[in-house]
Protein backbone atom coordinates (compact mmCIF):
# COMPACT_ATOMS: atom_id res chain seq x y z
CA UNK A 1 0.00 0.00 0.00
CA UNK A 2 1.47 2.80 -0.73
CA UNK A 3 1.47 6.79 1.46
CA UNK A 4 -1.80 8.05 -0.33
CA UNK A 5 -3.49 4.87 0.28
CA UNK A 6 -2.61 4.94 3.42
CA UNK A 7 -3.64 8.19 4.35
CA UNK A 8 -6.95 7.92 2.91
CA UNK A 9 -7.74 4.73 5.30
CA UNK A 10 -6.61 6.67 8.13
CA UNK A 11 -8.86 9.12 7.89
CA UNK A 12 -11.63 10.00 10.77
CA UNK A 13 -13.35 13.29 11.06
CA UNK A 14 -12.46 15.80 13.79
CA UNK A 15 -14.44 17.70 16.07
CA UNK A 16 -11.78 18.60 18.62
CA UNK A 17 -8.94 21.21 17.84
CA UNK A 18 -6.16 23.06 19.81
CA UNK A 19 -6.00 26.68 19.51
CA UNK A 20 -3.22 26.61 16.79
CA UNK A 21 -3.57 28.78 14.26
CA UNK A 22 -3.89 27.96 10.77
CA UNK A 23 -1.66 30.35 8.32
CA UNK A 24 -3.83 31.88 5.39
CA UNK A 25 -1.18 30.42 3.09
CA UNK A 26 -2.02 26.91 4.27
CA UNK A 27 -5.43 27.79 3.55
CA UNK A 28 -5.16 29.20 -0.05
CA UNK A 29 -2.67 25.57 -0.66
CA UNK A 30 -5.88 23.77 0.53
CA UNK A 31 -8.37 25.84 -1.18
CA UNK A 32 -6.31 25.67 -4.40
CA UNK A 33 -5.38 21.83 -4.41
CA UNK A 34 -9.62 21.53 -4.00
CA UNK A 35 -9.64 23.40 -7.56
CA UNK A 36 -7.87 21.15 -8.95
CA UNK A 37 -10.26 18.25 -8.65
CA UNK A 38 -12.15 16.78 -11.43
CA UNK A 39 -15.43 19.28 -12.69
CA UNK A 40 -18.49 18.34 -14.68
CA UNK A 41 -17.36 19.94 -18.46
CA UNK A 42 -14.83 22.07 -16.79
CA UNK A 43 -18.06 24.41 -15.06
CA UNK A 44 -15.65 24.81 -11.81
CA UNK A 45 -19.10 25.07 -10.21
CA UNK A 46 -18.21 25.27 -6.93
CA UNK A 47 -17.50 28.85 -4.85
CA UNK A 48 -15.68 28.63 -1.12
CA UNK A 49 -16.73 31.15 1.70
CA UNK A 50 -14.07 31.38 4.39
CA UNK A 51 -15.52 32.32 7.46
CA UNK A 52 -13.24 33.98 10.15
CA UNK A 53 -14.40 33.32 14.17
CA UNK A 54 -16.85 35.90 15.22
CA UNK A 55 -20.39 36.68 15.15
CA UNK A 56 -20.70 35.36 11.80
CA UNK A 57 -19.43 31.91 12.82
CA UNK A 58 -21.29 31.72 15.98
CA UNK A 59 -24.42 32.18 13.72
CA UNK A 60 -23.47 29.51 11.43
CA UNK A 61 -22.86 26.87 14.36
CA UNK A 62 -26.38 27.47 16.04
CA UNK A 63 -27.83 27.31 12.50
CA UNK A 64 -25.86 24.25 11.86
CA UNK A 65 -27.72 22.70 15.07
CA UNK A 66 -25.55 24.07 17.96
CA UNK A 67 -22.64 22.50 16.61
CA UNK A 68 -19.88 24.34 18.96
CA UNK A 69 -16.73 23.00 16.97
CA UNK A 70 -18.01 24.95 13.94
CA UNK A 71 -17.57 28.44 16.00
CA UNK A 72 -14.28 26.90 17.66
CA UNK A 73 -12.68 25.22 14.69
CA UNK A 74 -9.31 27.56 13.45
CA UNK A 75 -10.68 27.14 10.11
CA UNK A 76 -14.18 27.09 8.96
CA UNK A 77 -15.10 26.63 4.93
CA UNK A 78 -18.81 26.94 3.46
CA UNK A 79 -18.83 24.96 0.10
CA UNK A 80 -21.34 26.83 -2.30
CA UNK A 81 -22.76 25.26 -5.50
CA UNK A 82 -22.52 28.39 -7.70
CA UNK A 83 -24.58 28.80 -11.15
CA UNK A 84 -24.47 32.73 -10.89
CA UNK A 85 -20.74 32.93 -12.15
CA UNK A 86 -21.59 30.34 -15.24
CA UNK A 87 -24.45 33.07 -15.58
CA UNK A 88 -21.67 35.75 -16.15
CA UNK A 89 -19.96 33.96 -18.38
CA UNK A 90 -22.99 33.31 -20.42
CA UNK A 91 -23.61 36.92 -20.34
CA UNK A 92 -20.15 37.89 -21.41
CA UNK A 93 -21.19 36.17 -24.53
CA UNK A 94 -25.14 37.77 -24.48
CA UNK A 95 -25.80 34.35 -24.21
CA UNK A 96 -29.19 33.83 -22.01
CA UNK A 97 -27.71 30.69 -19.57
CA UNK A 98 -31.39 27.98 -19.03
CA UNK A 99 -31.34 27.51 -15.53
CA UNK A 100 -33.12 25.50 -12.94
CA UNK A 101 -32.41 21.68 -14.49
CA UNK A 102 -31.96 19.15 -11.63
CA UNK A 103 -29.17 18.07 -13.95
CA UNK A 104 -27.34 21.76 -13.21
CA UNK A 105 -28.26 21.16 -9.29
CA UNK A 106 -26.49 17.28 -9.97
CA UNK A 107 -23.11 18.29 -11.87
CA UNK A 108 -22.73 21.68 -9.58
CA UNK A 109 -23.81 19.75 -5.96
CA UNK A 110 -21.18 17.05 -7.45
CA UNK A 111 -18.25 19.37 -8.08
CA UNK A 112 -18.76 20.83 -4.14
CA UNK A 113 -18.28 17.53 -2.99
CA UNK A 114 -15.07 16.34 -5.46
CA UNK A 115 -13.97 19.87 -4.80
CA UNK A 116 -14.45 19.63 -0.61
CA UNK A 117 -12.92 16.24 -0.52
CA UNK A 118 -9.47 17.23 -2.45
CA UNK A 119 -9.19 19.77 0.24
CA UNK A 120 -9.80 17.76 3.48
CA UNK A 121 -7.23 14.71 1.98
CA UNK A 122 -4.90 17.83 1.22
CA UNK A 123 -5.34 19.10 5.03
CA UNK A 124 -4.98 15.56 6.34
CA UNK A 125 -1.44 15.20 4.31
CA UNK A 126 -0.53 17.86 6.58
CA UNK A 127 -1.52 16.64 10.03
CA UNK A 128 -4.80 18.94 10.09
CA UNK A 129 -8.16 17.61 11.03
CA UNK A 130 -11.67 18.36 9.01
CA UNK A 131 -15.28 17.73 9.87
CA UNK A 132 -18.04 17.95 7.08
CA UNK A 133 -20.76 20.26 8.52
CA UNK A 134 -24.19 19.02 6.33
CA UNK A 135 -25.52 21.21 9.27
CA UNK A 136 -25.91 24.04 8.02
CA UNK A 137 -28.71 23.04 5.69
CA UNK A 138 -30.71 22.51 8.57
CA UNK A 139 -31.26 26.37 8.20
CA UNK A 140 -30.55 26.81 4.85
CA UNK A 141 -32.14 30.20 4.76
CA UNK A 142 -30.71 31.79 7.35
CA UNK A 143 -27.25 30.37 6.70
CA UNK A 144 -27.67 31.91 2.77
CA UNK A 145 -28.42 35.42 4.45
CA UNK A 146 -25.53 35.39 6.60
CA UNK A 147 -22.96 34.98 3.78
CA UNK A 148 -25.02 37.35 1.48
CA UNK A 149 -25.68 34.76 -0.94
CA UNK A 150 -27.49 35.85 -4.24
CA UNK A 151 -29.59 33.66 -6.41
CA UNK A 152 -28.19 30.94 -8.07
CA UNK A 153 -26.00 30.38 -5.71
CA UNK A 154 -26.27 27.61 -2.77
CA UNK A 155 -24.48 26.30 0.67
CA UNK A 156 -23.45 22.35 -0.01
CA UNK A 157 -22.07 22.36 3.62
CA UNK A 158 -19.63 23.71 5.68
CA UNK A 159 -16.10 22.55 6.74
CA UNK A 160 -14.02 22.61 9.76
CA UNK A 161 -10.38 22.46 9.66
CA UNK A 162 -7.69 22.50 12.18
CA UNK A 163 -4.98 20.61 14.29
CA UNK A 164 -6.40 17.78 16.10
CA UNK A 165 -7.22 17.90 19.97
CA UNK A 166 -8.55 14.03 19.79
CA UNK A 167 -7.20 11.06 18.23
CA UNK A 168 -10.86 8.71 17.27
CA UNK A 169 -10.60 5.01 15.69
CA UNK A 170 -11.26 5.51 12.49
CA UNK A 171 -15.00 4.27 11.87
CA UNK A 172 -15.53 0.66 10.42
CA UNK A 173 -16.93 0.83 7.06
CA UNK A 174 -19.51 -1.65 5.29
CA UNK A 175 -18.00 -4.91 4.31
CA UNK A 176 -16.30 -4.90 0.57
CA UNK A 177 -18.73 -7.45 -0.61
CA UNK A 178 -21.82 -5.38 0.40
CA UNK A 179 -20.22 -2.23 -1.83
CA UNK A 180 -18.53 -3.73 -4.67
CA UNK A 181 -20.39 -5.85 -6.94
CA UNK A 182 -19.33 -7.79 -10.36
CA UNK A 183 -21.10 -7.04 -12.94
CA UNK A 184 -24.70 -6.75 -11.82
CA UNK A 185 -26.88 -5.44 -9.26
CA UNK A 186 -26.98 -8.14 -6.41
CA UNK A 187 -27.98 -8.08 -3.05
CA UNK A 188 -28.60 -11.16 -2.08
CA UNK A 189 -26.52 -12.14 0.58
CA UNK A 190 -26.20 -8.22 2.40
CA UNK A 191 -28.41 -8.88 4.81
CA UNK A 192 -26.46 -11.36 6.45
CA UNK A 193 -23.40 -9.23 5.84
CA UNK A 194 -24.72 -6.23 6.99
CA UNK A 195 -25.45 -8.11 10.53
CA UNK A 196 -21.78 -9.32 11.06
CA UNK A 197 -20.78 -5.46 10.20
CA UNK A 198 -23.62 -4.27 12.60
CA UNK A 199 -21.70 -6.46 15.19
CA UNK A 200 -18.34 -4.95 14.29
CA UNK A 201 -19.81 -1.05 14.77
CA UNK A 202 -20.93 -1.59 17.88
CA UNK A 203 -18.33 -2.63 19.46
CA UNK A 204 -16.46 0.38 17.79
CA UNK A 205 -19.17 2.44 19.79
CA UNK A 206 -18.55 0.37 23.04
CA UNK A 207 -14.77 0.97 22.97
CA UNK A 208 -15.23 4.21 21.55
CA UNK A 209 -17.77 5.84 24.56
CA UNK A 210 -16.27 3.60 27.81
CA UNK A 211 -19.43 1.07 27.12
CA UNK A 212 -22.30 4.10 26.70
CA UNK A 213 -23.04 3.50 23.45
CA UNK A 214 -24.21 0.56 21.95
CA UNK A 215 -25.86 1.05 17.72
CA UNK A 216 -25.26 -0.67 15.22
CA UNK A 217 -24.86 0.72 11.71
CA UNK A 218 -28.70 -0.71 10.37
CA UNK A 219 -30.35 0.52 13.54
CA UNK A 220 -28.59 3.92 13.07
CA UNK A 221 -29.99 4.04 9.70
CA UNK A 222 -33.49 2.77 11.06
CA UNK A 223 -33.47 5.59 13.41
CA UNK A 224 -32.39 8.50 11.05
CA UNK A 225 -34.34 7.06 7.99
CA UNK A 226 -38.05 7.02 8.98
CA UNK A 227 -37.68 10.89 10.01
CA UNK A 228 -38.46 13.54 6.97
CA UNK A 229 -35.15 14.95 5.98
CA UNK A 230 -34.95 18.23 5.87
CA UNK A 231 -38.20 18.72 3.66
CA UNK A 232 -37.38 22.53 3.51
CA UNK A 233 -34.89 21.95 1.10
CA UNK A 234 -37.20 21.43 -2.49
CA UNK A 235 -38.64 25.17 -1.62
CA UNK A 236 -35.41 26.56 -0.92
CA UNK A 237 -34.10 25.50 -4.27
CA UNK A 238 -36.48 26.73 -5.99
CA UNK A 239 -36.93 30.06 -4.43
CA UNK A 240 -33.25 30.58 -5.02
CA UNK A 241 -33.44 29.60 -8.90
CA UNK A 242 -31.95 26.22 -8.63
CA UNK A 243 -34.07 23.58 -9.08
CA UNK A 244 -37.38 24.41 -11.78
CA UNK A 245 -37.12 21.26 -13.93
C1 LIG B 1 -21.69 15.88 3.44
C2 LIG B 1 -21.37 15.52 4.88
C3 LIG B 1 -21.98 16.22 5.90
C4 LIG B 1 -21.64 15.95 7.24
N1 LIG B 1 -22.18 16.71 8.23
C5 LIG B 1 -21.75 16.56 9.49
C6 LIG B 1 -22.19 17.44 10.51
O1 LIG B 1 -23.00 18.35 10.31
N2 LIG B 1 -21.68 17.25 11.77
C7 LIG B 1 -20.78 16.28 12.06
O2 LIG B 1 -20.35 16.20 13.22
N3 LIG B 1 -20.35 15.43 11.10
C8 LIG B 1 -20.80 15.54 9.84
N4 LIG B 1 -20.33 14.72 8.86
C9 LIG B 1 -19.34 13.69 9.19
C10 LIG B 1 -19.95 12.28 9.17
O3 LIG B 1 -20.76 12.12 10.30
C11 LIG B 1 -18.77 11.28 9.17
O4 LIG B 1 -18.00 11.46 8.01
C12 LIG B 1 -19.29 9.83 9.24
O5 LIG B 1 -19.94 9.58 10.45
C13 LIG B 1 -18.12 8.86 9.11
O6 LIG B 1 -17.17 9.10 10.12
P1 LIG B 1 -15.66 9.44 9.77
O7 LIG B 1 -15.62 10.66 8.88
O8 LIG B 1 -14.98 9.70 11.10
O9 LIG B 1 -15.08 8.25 9.08
C14 LIG B 1 -20.69 14.93 7.54
C15 LIG B 1 -20.11 14.21 6.49
C16 LIG B 1 -20.45 14.51 5.18
C17 LIG B 1 -19.79 13.72 4.07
Amino acid sequence: MNDVIKLLNAHRSIRKFTDEAIDQATVEALVQAGQCAATSSFIQACTVIQVSQGEVRDRLAICAGNQAYVASAPVFLVFCADMKRLKLACDMHDAEMLSGYTEQFITTSLDCALFAQNVVIAAESLGLGCTYIGGIRNQIAEVADLLELPELVYPVFGLCIGHPAQNPEAKPRLPLSVILKQERYNDSEDQARIAEYDQHVREYYATRTGGQKSMTWSEQMSDMLVKESRPHMLPFLQSRGFIKH
